[in-house]
């Protein structure tokens, strides 16, 4: 026997199915927002400023480069990058909105504040497209599942510069190791190193 379909049934099924498809979107986006953690992986513990100087000028930044610090404490990196390499923009991904707050009063303090901006988000669901150099100091135990994000979604060629902790399957395009007592208060120790990576071509 043939089902005869009335319009006005087709009606009803077409509006619940749109209800359903935005119920369902809906749930993703809760998902999404139960998914993401909300403290933070690492604590706080601002990069010295000299330091600073030597992630920005081993990775090269320069007026092409668009900087993106994940974990990005008071803004320091991102805001440097700008005021003083010159680099055309950055953003900072940060969890703790105080701290967000912060780098962005630092930024409007440097006069940057069009160029930068800070974003209290996970960093592990933070768009990281646009960034031509990544800055990192994160704690050991992230940086597995931040390299996995990093190598889908970084264009190749893109620097990222790792603070004291390796990538742990990236080899590193460049090491550079030196003591400083300002790591004393930090880290119980003078020892530092910095790494540096480039996203190589997709095969
Ligand atoms: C060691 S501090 C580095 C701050 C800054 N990048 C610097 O070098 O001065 C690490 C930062 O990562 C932030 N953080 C930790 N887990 C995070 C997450 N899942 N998403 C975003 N930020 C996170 C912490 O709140 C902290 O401010």
């Amino acid at each position: 026997m043939r089902t005869q379909h009335h319009p006005a049934t087709a009606i009803r099924a077409g509006r619940l199915f749109a209800m359903l498809f935005c119920a369902g979107i809906a749930v993703a986006e809760v998902s999404a927002q139960v998914a993401a953690p909300t403290k933070a992986e690492a604590p706080y513990v601002p990069t010295p400023t000299s330091i600073v100087d030597r992630m920005l000028t081993l990775a090269g930044v320069g007026p092409g480069d668009y900087v993106i610090d994940l974990g990005s404490g008071d803004g320091r990196l991102v805001t440097t990058a700008v005021t003083k390499y010159r680099a055309r923009g950055g953003t900072g991904f940060e969890i703790d909105g105080a701290l967000v707050k912060l780098a962005n009063d630092n930024a409007a303090k440097a006069g940057v504040a069009d160029r930068v901006k800070f974003v209290e988000r996970d960093l592990f669901v933070a768009d990281v497209g646009e960034a031509t150099v990544v800055t990192l100091y994160l704690m050991p135990g992230m940086l597995g599942r931040v390299e996995d994000k990093l190598a889908k979604e970084l264009k190749p060629g893109t620097r990222v510069i790792s603070h004291d902790y390796p990538l742990p399957s990236w080899t590193p395009v460049d090491i550079v190791k030196f003591e400083t007592d300002e790591k004393v208060p930090i880290s119980g120790t003078t020892r530092t190193q910095l790494l540096l990576y480039r996203v190589p071509a997709k095969r």
